[in-house]
């Protein structure tokens, strides 16, 4: 099985053209394999066109998730699979036999929301929320991250991927991140193998655009903190912390 995020990934904020996705589609279907495709952030896409599901050019082959989480309530984790007759009948066992039931409460509430509110409405004011924090973002680090650090330009969902400049390691710079009082999520937490260390996952959904500006400044103030010891030292990779430790050394405040 193919396991993708085609629209607005999370961690790394980017999207598959409707080409690419084209190409993965006649990938999986000349090795006869299904593909997954997760799509919690599709309908909160800035420019307001909803991508092209894949699933809609491969309805035998693809699982579509989608999810209210984003965009209704996260406390509430319903969703919903359209798969294949074969592959929905194995779900609902499966689903059956670890959850029993998914809350009826949970299920009865989005229902009831969808028959009487403005769902589509609150999506549009959800949009340019999270724009306004998007460009929040994307503006502070222009304007305040050393030089050699990059991200991405996301055009919807929640997340920029960082990377960070040459040397610098991302785990290693976390508890001095937590001491400045600014938090992201290490790249390395997004691969099996210890890959990401240079990069960083970025959220804009919560704060408001002041609170992410100030994020930005005290991550930038951060990171030239490690450009200093990393021009001093090679790297900041173990400079910091013990192997396995992941709290602030005794000197951070
Ligand atoms: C790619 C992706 N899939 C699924 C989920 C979770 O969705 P749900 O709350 O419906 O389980 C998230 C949320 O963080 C996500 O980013």
């Amino acid at each position: 099985m193919i396991y993708t995020i085609p629209s607005f990934h999370n961690p790394a904020g980017v999207s598959q053209g409707a080409q690419r996705r084209l190409e993965i589609l006649a990938i999986a279907q000349q090795a006869r394999i299904l593909v997954l495709e997760d799509d919690p952030y599709g309908l909160l896409g800035f420019d307001g066109e909803v991508p092209r599901a894949m699933r809609a050019d491969d309805a035998d082959g693809v699982i579509y998730l989608g999810s209210f989480s984003k965009t209704i309530a996260s406390g509430l984790r319903v969703g919903w699979a359209v798969a294949p007759h074969g592959v929905r009948e194995k779900l609902v066992l499966a689903a059956e036999s670890a959850v029993l039931c998914p809350s009826n409460f949970a299920q009865l509430t989005i229902s009831e929301y969808l028959a009487t509110q403005p769902w589509r409405q609150q999506i549009k004011v959800f949009r340019e929320l999270y724009r306004e924090r998007r460009d929040a973002l994307l503006d502070s680090l222009q304007a305040m991250m050393p030089e050699g650090t990059t991200w991405t330009i996301p055009a919807g969902g929640f997340y920029s991927w960082l990377t960070l400049p040459n040397g610098l390691d991302a785990t290693a710079m976390l508890p001095r991140a937590i001491a400045a009082l600014v938090a992201y999520v290490p790249g390395t937490g997004f691969y099996v193998d210890g890959q990401g260390r240079q990069n960083l996952r970025l959220s804009y959904c919560y704060p408001e655009p002041d609170r992410i500006r100030e994020g930005v400044r005290r991550l930038a103030a951060v990171v030239e903190g490690e450009l200093e010891l990393a021009n001093t030292f090679g790297t900041t990779s173990g400079l910091h912390a013990a192997e396995g430790s992941s709290v602030p050394a005794p000197d951070l405040r």
